[in-house]
């Protein structure tokens, strides 16, 4: 029998991003994201907090190396891997210090690396410090079409919300790999690669929380506070030193099956609240 990824219950686990500064990029996350830094070399750093994992290496502002999802045991894997394998996609062999072995990769339409494993029970996570799980990656695409079909048909993610221009056009697609509103999403843009990424915090007060830690470093609010239509989720976003944009949210969405929305491409969509960035 073969697993959809929502089926395999996938989460989003870790993300390797580029830097042409490493070292200075890893000193923002730990300072600004409340993360330890491990040094693995002067070209790679991995940061880490309690259930949030970003592992810095030398490239180009901006790139995402890959992005790190992982389920329960390796039944589930196994039979991801089969239904993967039914869509006739190419999996490349991956290797990772966080995966047990038989992890693999798949390149979306735009060539991100998204990787699957199950995770080595011997990598405990750093417990201590502030509450922000990784939690969402999102992507701009010139062809959010070609990422619903990739992520939707070929790998089995759910489709839970869709953003439509006025001429039938997909704006934005929510998919998510377990019962989150979303884990992987994409927005239309003249831009590709990452959007953003976020940390769901779950509630309100964790946000609070959070923003009087980045203004006592200095950091101010690019986004927010705002609650998205799609995912229902309250939201702040900050800017890190390369321009990539994170995000702490709360009350996202659970869904079990319900019917996909299809929203209208307006500032209200992306903020139910206020003002909004519109991506095209
Ligand atoms: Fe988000």
């Amino acid at each position: 029998m073969t697993l959809s990824a929502v089926q395999a219950d996938f989460f989003l686990h870790h993300l390797e991003i580029q830097s042409h500064n490493p070292e200075k990029l890893a000193r923002f996350y730990s300072r600004v994201m409340d993360m330890k830094i491990l040094r693995v070399s002067g070209e790679k750093l991995i940061c880490e907090g309690p259930n949030r994992i970003i592992i810095i290496t030398l490239g180009d502002d901006k790139n995402l190396s890959y992005a790190g999802m992982a389920c329960r045991n390796e039944l589930n894997l196994s039979r991801f891997r089969d239904f993967v394998m039914e869509k006739e996609l190419i999996l490349l062999d991956f290797d990772s210090n966080y995966y047990k072995p038989g992890s693999f990769s798949v390149k979306d339409p735009d060539d991100n690396v998204i990787c699957f494993g199950v995770l080595e029970e011997n990598n405990i996570s750093i417990t201590k410090g502030k509450y922000g799980p990784l939690q969402h990656l999102t992507f701009a695409s010139e062809n959010v079409e070609a990422f619903q079909n990739f992520y939707e048909k070929k790998l089995g993610f759910e489709v839970t919300d869709r953003v439509v221009k006025k001429n039938g056009e997909l704006a934005t697609c929510f998919t998510t790999s377990n019962h989150q509103h979303h884990t992987i999403a994409c927005f239309k843009s003249a831009l590709k690669g990452m959007d953003h990424h976020s940390y769901e915090v779950g509630d309100w007060h964790y946000i609070k929380n959070w923003c009087d830690h980045f203004a006592s470093n200095n950091i101010k609010l690019m986004w927010g506070p705002g609650r998205h239509g799609p995912g229902n989720n309250l939201f702040v976003f900050i800017e890190d030193l390369d321009g990539n944009w994170i995000e702490i949210s709360a009350e996202l969405e659970t869904v079990h099956g319900r019917p996909v929305k299809n929203w209208p491409q307006e500032e209200k969509t992306l903020n139910l609240w206020g003002n909004a960035i519109m991506r095209s």
